[in-house]
């Protein structure tokens, strides 16, 4: 991990980290650290140039907006001028007027150009306004503008899903330069969020080309997340090709990438060391190298060789070992140890070498689910287990889900109502909700009633699937967090009452097991945000007593599921218990068929849910473990 001061390129070629990289990067602890690295070498450069012009390149997206943050921080506090850069930002939605609040030319205006003092004259944006028939001039004279200026000096990039870099979707050409380009589906969908809704996304944008990118002196690109690993490692190590336009950066001899732990996790230094450079082995390497090396000969655990080993680059495993046979034991005994049809701990067992306490036998538990139907989603079968072995299971949905009850929906419960009850006064309110739900327009919050309509249908589908658990009503708990109550898909930072509702929870039942959604990749951020909060509270906690008691596992399944090596319990589930735990997803009859916000995936969650708990399984069998019809899997967190 770098916490260095600069990144200033190294020469490609002397700058060699891994054989299997082919383009310079910088990985940090974090992404703000890293912004303020960036914006560092972006203000020593403009003050390199004296008062001369410096040319910047500048992006939009979540991306970019820690640097603008820290650029300001340096203008307000240190002096920086702008006076003498003149700035061309790479893209821009098409149409879209200026004044729209999700335009790049608002954007920008937001987060860095109404707080600087650069003239008016010298910002750069591709117009969203103008009309179809001018926009190949445009083009070429934007073009023309920078080729003027004498280049960029500086570019600043985001990286897409798609590879793509400005709006360079996959299919650019190396030669393509500033054009009007139709948006890729995944760049629409992740911009669903800030447009309310994938309808309401621009098909298209116009965009610097990648040749206009690449003639740049200097380029740094920014990635955060677990998002964008795959396409991190696709750009740095693959081939070159249209179908990944960022990877043209490989001909560019002075870009470095700049990324945090999470975006740098897929590259092969991080993912498979081994291959790289000799390991200091630990148990946790070791199961993480078999694990890889039995998937890659595809053999199961016990059945790996000497020869296996040392021909994929685990000789230094080997050699460090006393022999394979007590290692490939040793690893097997390990998975094996995982799996317990005991999540709550097995009574009156031995618990030396099983995941979790025997003792006490009746434990208190809270469930903590990030919208109201996690639970069931990701450890619906764990769930149903808990409460058949006798613990007093409560669960808590932290968030009421309202946004993702279609205004239909909530119309088809406002009609149910409506029939079903005389009282005239009543039937005022349900009209009136039915006159807002009328009125909405595209990008209208929705409003308090309706927003307690929705939270009201998903909490009575939360309460079904509770029913057909058998767990009693009262131990349900309805969070509400305020953070996510803003009739909008965007959210409001958490607070500290979301913390206090969450801590005074936790208190109030002190359980010995908790267990929260560690799904980090949820396309609306809802789940990080959950977490976060789940941590903070058991910070603030952390001296009472009933905190040594105490433990937290993490489940994951409604987006991406854990690796087998990072498994500490696995629960195995019978044909049966599949069913059972899909009938409590089909509880949430709102989130079926035509899911609101479902991601890339355009499948119902049961079905998700099901492939995932049976790929696990698959894999458990595939290393040589008994075989399972599907495994729900958790992971410890020490905290
Ligand atoms: C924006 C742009 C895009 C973004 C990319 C990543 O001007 O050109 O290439 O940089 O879509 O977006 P975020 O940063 O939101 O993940």
């Amino acid at each position: 991990m770098n916490n260095k001061e600069s990144i200033s390129h190294v020469t490609p070629g002397k700058y060699q980290e891994s054989k299997f990289e082919k383009i310079h990067s910088v990985v940090f602890e974090s992404a703000s650290v890293a912004s303020k690295v960036v914006a560092k070498e972006i203000a020593d450069s403009i003050k390199e140039k004296k008062n001369k012009p410096f040319v910047l390149g500048l992006a939009t997206g979540s991306s970019p907006i820690g640097v603008y943050k820290e650029l300001v921080r340096i203008h307000k506090k240190e002096g920086l001028s702008f006076k003498n850069v003149i700035t061309f930002n790479l893209d821009e939605y098409y149409q879209i007027s200026r004044d729209d609040n999700k335009s790049y030319y608002s954007f920008m205006h937001r987060h860095l150009f109404s707080h600087i003092d650069i003239p008016k004259e010298n910002i750069n944006i591709p117009d969203g306004e103008i009309s179809e028939d001018k926009i190949q001039d445009y083009c070429v004279k934007y073009e023309d503008k920078i080729k003027r200026y004498g280049g960029i000096d500086f570019q600043l990039l985001g990286i897409g899903r798609t590879a793509h870099i400005g709006f360079n979707e996959p299919g650019s050409n190396i030669n393509s330069e500033t054009r009007l380009i139709a948006l890729d589906e995944i760049t629409r969908e992740d911009a669903s969020s800030e447009f309310n809704g994938l309808d309401f996304v621009p098909k298209k944008a116009i965009t610097m080309g990648i040749s206009t990118i690449l003639k740049s002196k200097r380029i740094v690109l920014l990635a955060w997340g677990y998002k964008k690993s795959n396409i991190i490692a696709e750009t740095i190590e693959g081939e070159v090709s249209t179908t990944a336009p960022a990877t043209f950066l490989q001909n560019h001899s002075n870009t470095t990438f700049v990324l945090d732990k999470e975006s740098s996790a897929d590259l092969i230094k991080f993912k498979t060391p081994w291959l790289v450079k000799d390991i200091n082995w630990n148990d946790n390497k070791k199961k993480k190298a078999i694990i890889w090396l039995s998937k890659l000969v595809k053999k199961p655990v016990l059945k790996l060789t000497q020869r296996d080993y040392k021909e994929n680059g685990l000789a230094n495993l080997v050699d460090s070992e006393f022999n394979v046979y007590d290692l490939n034991i040793w690893m097997f005994n390990e998975l094996q140890k995982t799996i317990t049809g005991w999540p709550g701990g097995k009574p009156k067992h031995d618990d030396t070498n099983r995941p979790e306490r025997a003792l006490p036998s009746r434990k208190r538990i809270i469930i903590f689910s990030p919208h109201p139907d996690d639970d069931v989603i990701s450890m619906g079968g764990t769930y149903a287990r808990l409460i058949d072995q006798g613990h007093d299971v409560h669960v808590a949905y932290q968030t009421s889900g309202n946004i993702a009850v279609s205004n239909e929906d909530a119309e088809k419960f406002i009609e149910v109502m409506y029939s079903f009850i005389s009282s005239p006064d009543v039937k005022k309110v349900l009209k009136s909700v039915k006159n807002e739900l009328g009125k909405k327009k595209i990008g209208d919050a929705d409003s308090e009633n309706i927003m307690k309509l929705k939270g009201l249908i998903r909490k009575s589908e939360c309460i079904a699937a509770a029913n057909y658990l058998k767990l009693p009503e009262k131990n349900l708990h309805f969070l509400n967090l305020p953070f996510y109550e803003t009739g909008y898909i965007k959210k409001n930072d958490p607070t500290y009452k979301d913390i206090k509702i969450v801590s005074s929870l936790i208190e109030s039942i002190k359980p010995h097991q908790i267990y929260a959604a560690g799904d980090l990749a949820d396309p609306h951020g809802t789940h990080r945000i959950c977490l976060d909060i789940i941590f903070d509270s058991l910070k603030e906690l952390k001296n009472k007593k009933f905190m040594k008691d105490c433990w937290l596992w993490l489940y994951r399944g409604a987006w991406q599921e854990w690796e087998i090596e990072e498994i500490d319990m696995a629960i195995p589930m019978s044909p049966a218990q599949v069913i059972q735990k899909r009938n409590s997803i089909l509880c949430h009859q709102t989130q079926k068929d035509k899911v609101m916000f479902q991601g890339n995936d355009e499948r119902e969650f049961w079905l998700r849910a099901e492939e995932r708990n049976n790929n696990t399984a698959n894999l458990y069998n595939k290393l040589g473990l008994a075989e399972y019809q599907a495994i729900e899997a958790f992971k410890r967190f020490y905290y």
